[in-house]
């Protein structure tokens, strides 16, 4: 099988193996000498280029974690002191830290160090989201103004190092150089997604304090604009916390304005100064904190510190992406994700790259806007999520055929499991069987890839994330808390060593983190997912072992879902499961009693309204597809609701529903499967 895949790798085209000189220099500099300074160079041991050096890299990372890591760090990216440790970590407690007592800023790392070498060289390419729009490119040499004058309009607004400020912008510049600027001074970027509801943003915004929220007067979206700074509004009606509001100018609309706290950011910035000296972090200072829902309560603000995530993310993105000096690298998602922050703004300015944010949707104009983006941009490496790709897949083809799609090398799929149809129609129409596909494992609290293939180096196959990167030493358990070793096992995935781009906790919250990640098995980090190791040592994820669904690559927890329906006056009690779908991967389904008030209600207007309550405090992403209204939940003898039932009679699999006869109330399961939508 290993020769089978080294023959396939030799099969994909073969890159001239030039390599990338990044710098590393161990003196302090000031900012204003940054783009003087001849940056010593070095040709770095960084790119993995075949299977037999990713399996030596491997092997040595395994060995001896704290070498290679500090190789890496060492080799490509800019310190202002040197680390005193590499590794210092305690699984029980959970403390972890990498490269404690060094110091430095990640904005040094993304821009100030390329200044020399890349100064003209585009950092962003901006697309909008209306094709008519002229696209916009944004330097280097111009992100650093652009970000320096933005940090200093933070600091005019009394945010300092530490403080959190909150980020609810859509897909425009404005949002990469809000969390830069907030990184270059020291300040704790929350990002939010711009399509969480007020009630969901408030929620955010308090949990972690924040002082300021930046936003915009609206956003567009397809043919529809939202009015987000409303959205803001109602929010801070419960935030007495937040002092300050900034506005960026997007769609021009007419917004209100709080007198003392609401201010444009245009006029602010034309007047801040134009360079900022880099506040100096330690480490294992906090970066960003970035909220991701959990199967119960609240979400989780998982929270990223600096130097670690840094030199996991650009290791990581220049591997699994395989990025040359000239290539032009675009990932879809929202910037309001992890993978937005990973792989759009921190791991590819980390390697001076050219990264292309992309404002609209992949239906609008019509179903080749993706693709006509790739043309118009020469797009080489293109990451996605299974579920845009089957959306896509169910389009004619003329929609890509189109396009002149040649210039690109690698795809990448994240968020979800990529089924087998939706891989095959991304490599033989997108890729035309010249690209490989990196199907990329990863979490928001792993901050970074964790299985994937390296293209050109692993061979890949349909639903396999394939083989760890180097660095990660995956496990999988079974039920009763051993290690299944050897091949051909199916167990629950988790992560036995750390890694540099690990969450180091939840804001505020330390003991959640450690029951949600490390209690499950002891010593290990626990995913939540299931995966599968074949007999060759390749990595299936499965999905997840928890109540954690994920819909069109959105992870949504069936507590807070439930929660929002209870909330209806009508409604005595729901359980939320999820169902196969062909485009989202999983939709949502709901059962929910109502109460017995002796009235009649119609059900498809409660349906609405109950889709309305879960829009209002979640987000429309958490709307259910279906919902049955049923008169009982089947449970267990001690209350709980079985949803693995509910489960399989939503997904219509009623063969196999195990033993019902010990269930509190068997008699409902009846009527559940006689009514099921
Ligand atoms: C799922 C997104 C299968 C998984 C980066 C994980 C995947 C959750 C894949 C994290 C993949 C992500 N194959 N499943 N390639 N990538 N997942 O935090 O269940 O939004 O636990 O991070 O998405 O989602 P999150």
């Amino acid at each position: 099988m290993l020769m089978l895949r080294k023959k396939m790798a030799r099969s994909y085209k073969n890159f001239s193996t030039d390599f990338v000189i990044l710098s590393f220099i161990s003196l302090a500099f000031t900012p204003s000498e940054a783009s003087n300074h001849k940056f010593k160079s070095k040709m770095s041991n960084y790119h993995i280029k075949n299977l037999e050096e990713y399996f030596q890299v491997y092997r040595k990372s395994v060995r001896d974690p704290e070498t290679f890591w500090e190789e890496i760090a060492e080799e490509n990216f800019v310190w202002r002191k040197r680390w005193d440790s590499v590794l210092k970590y305690d699984l029980e407690k959970p403390e972890v830290k990498w490269f404690e007592g060094a110091k430095l800023n990640i904005t040094e790392n993304c821009i100030d160090r390329h200044l020399y070498t890349r100064g003209d060289k585009t950092a962003i390419i901006f697309e909008p989201n209306d094709p008519s729009e002229k696209a916009e490119h944004i330097s280097y040499r111009n992100l650093h103004e652009r970000v320096c004058r933005f940090a200093n309009v933070l600091k005019d607004h009394g945010i300092k190092k530490g403080d959190r400020v909150c980020i609810y912008v859509p897909m425009i510049p404005e949002l990469a150089v809000s969390i830069l600027a907030c990184a270059r001074i020291g300040a704790i970027h929350s990002v939010v997604f711009a399509g969480f509801s007020s009630k969901a943003l408030s929620t955010r915004i308090n949990d972690c304090d924040c002082k300021m929220v930046i936003t915009s007067d609206g956003s567009f979206r397809g043919n529809k604009t939202i009015d987000l700074k409303g959205i803001v509004d109602e929010a801070l009606e419960s935030c007495d916390g937040v002092k300050t509001v900034l506005v960026a100018k997007r769609i021009n609309s007419e917004i209100y304005m709080k007198v003392n706290r609401d201010k444009w950011l245009q006029p602010l910035l034309d007047e801040a100064f134009h360079d900022c000296v880099p506040e100096i972090m330690d480490a294992e200072d906090p970066l960003f904190i970035l909220y991701t829902s959990g199967s119960t309560g609240k979400p989780k603000g998982m929270v990223h510190t600096t130097a670690g995530y840094m030199v996991y993310c650009a290791y990581t993105f220049k591997n699994v992406f395989q990025y040359r000096e000239d290539d032009v690298y675009w990932c879809t998602a929202d910037i309001g994700w992890i993978t937005g922050h990973s792989y759009i703004v921190y791991g590819p300015l980390a390697n001076g790259a050219t990264t292309l944010m992309f404002e609209g949707v992949p239906s609008y104009p019509d179903f080749g806007r993706f693709w006509q983006v790739i043309e118009k941009h020469k797009v080489s490496q293109f990451y996605t999520a299974p579920t845009a790709i089957r959306a896509l897949a169910k389009e004619r083809l003329d929609f890509s055929d189109k396009y002149d799609l040649t210039s690109l090398k690698i795809l990448g799929s994240v968020g979800e499991p990529i089924n087998e149809e939706a891989w095959h129609w991304y490599n033989d129409n997108i890729g035309k069987k010249n690209c490989p596909i990196v199907d990329t494992w990863w979490q928001t609290e792993t901050g970074g890839i964790m299985i994937s293939p390296i293209p050109y180096s692993t061979p890949t196959i349909p639903t396999y994330a394939t083989l760890p990167l180097p660095g990660i030493q995956p496990a999988l358990m079974d039920e009763e808390g051993n290690e299944l070793k050897g091949n051909l096992v199916d167990g629950r995935l988790c992560i036995k060593f750390p890694w540099p781009a690990m969450a180091r906790t939840i804001w505020d919250d330390h003991k959640r983190y450690k029951e949600t990640y490390f209690s499950a098995y002891k010593n290990y980090y626990f995913t939540g997912d299931g995966a599968l190791r074949d007999s060759t040592g390749y990595y299936r994820i499965t999905g997840r072992v928890d109540d954690v669904i994920i819909v069109s690559g959105h992870n949504l927890g069936t507590a807070p879902i439930e929660d929002a329906i209870n909330e209806h006056p009508a409604v005595a009690e729901s359980a939320v499961v999820g169902f196969p779908h062909d485009i989202k991967g999983n939709a949502l389904y709901g059962y929910v009693i109502i109460k017995d008030t002796g009235e009649s209600r119609d059900r498809d207007n409660l349906r609405k309204e109950i889709n309305q309550i879960i829009a209002d405090h979640i987000g429309p992403i958490a709307k259910l597809d279906k919902i049955q209204f049923v008169s009982g939940l089947p449970k267990t003898r001690s209350g709980k609701i079985m949803r693995r039932i509910l489960r399989k009679i939503a997904e219509g699999d009623t063969s196999n529903l195990g033993d019902t006869s010990t269930l509190l109330n068997p008699e409902v399961v009846q009527e559940v499967i006689d009514n099921v939508l």
